[in-house]
């Protein structure tokens, strides 16, 4: 069956990728990263949390000698697969698996994860869902990079307000990363996370402002975290 496609431009690459609604559409945060990833040229790059696997497919093309990419999602690794084939991309390899067990005892040069960060009790959707809190994966990518990166390795990872920024700093300085911030970003509430306003103004760490419409919005900062 023929699926439909949508094609993006980005760093001047010109993108085509397949849309399937079980899959996370790259979204305003995917693009944050995309636009703001350092030079790749001949490093070793895990993307973890592939999804249509347009990061995986950006570092290739920003010159990265292999990404090794992952997901707990086959319907996300079987259109990551055939976004990688109608991109003509050949350095990219597709791994099934939760977290870092697809890569054992690997070591990279860089660590790329957009985790999924929507809080919310139930999944909702399950390619988004961070759990009650919208860290329970974000904190679980930055607490078993130390393990995964090469000394001097960067972990790129961004935090949404919904969840908590400083409490991102403030692992990432306990795990004694170096951290610098690459770029910082803000957008409206969706209509899912508009229907879940309510559970999201209660949560400790979550902070939203309004915009100049009344519209709530979630600020992003895309964070580097440098491995000593
Ligand atoms: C927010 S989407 C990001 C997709 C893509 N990287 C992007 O930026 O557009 C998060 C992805 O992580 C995957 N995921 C969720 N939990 C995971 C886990 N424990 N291990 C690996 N991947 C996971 C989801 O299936 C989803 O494809």
């Amino acid at each position: 069956m023929l699926k439909k496609t949508r094609t993006l431009s980005i760093r001047g690459f010109t993108i085509k990728l397949i849309v399937d609604s079980k899959v996370y559409p790259p979204s305003y945060t995917t693009k944050l990263i995309a636009e703001n990833l350092p030079d790749l040229k001949n490093l070793y790059v895990l993307d973890l949390g592939t999804g249509s696997g347009i990061l995986a497919i950006i570092a290739s093309k920003l010159g990265a000698r292999k990404v090794i990419a992952t997901d707990i999602s086959r319907k996300a690794l079987s259109t990551a697969a055939r976004n990688l084939e109608i991109n003509n991309i050949e350095n990219v390899e597709l791994r099934y698996g939760s977290l870092y067990e697809p890569v054992e005892d690997e070591v990279f040069d860089m660590i790329i994860s957009n985790p999924p960060m929507t809080p919310s009790i139930r999944p909702f959707p399950k390619y988004t869902w961070g759990g009650a809190d919208g860290r329970m994966i974000l904190d679980q990518v930055m607490i078993g990079a130390r393990k995964h990166l090469r000394k001097h390795g960067r972990l790129i990872i961004p935090t949404i307000s919904l969840v908590g920024i400083e409490k991102t700093w403030s692992l990432l300085g306990k795990l004694n990363f170096k951290v610098n911030v690459l770029a910082y970003g803000w957008n409206r509430f969706g209509r899912r996370l508009l229907e879940i306003k309510d559970y999201i103004s209660k949560l400790e760490h979550a902070d939203y402002f309004y915009d100049c419409l009344g519209k709530p919005c979630w600020r992003v900062i895309l964070f580097e975290a440098i491995r000593s």
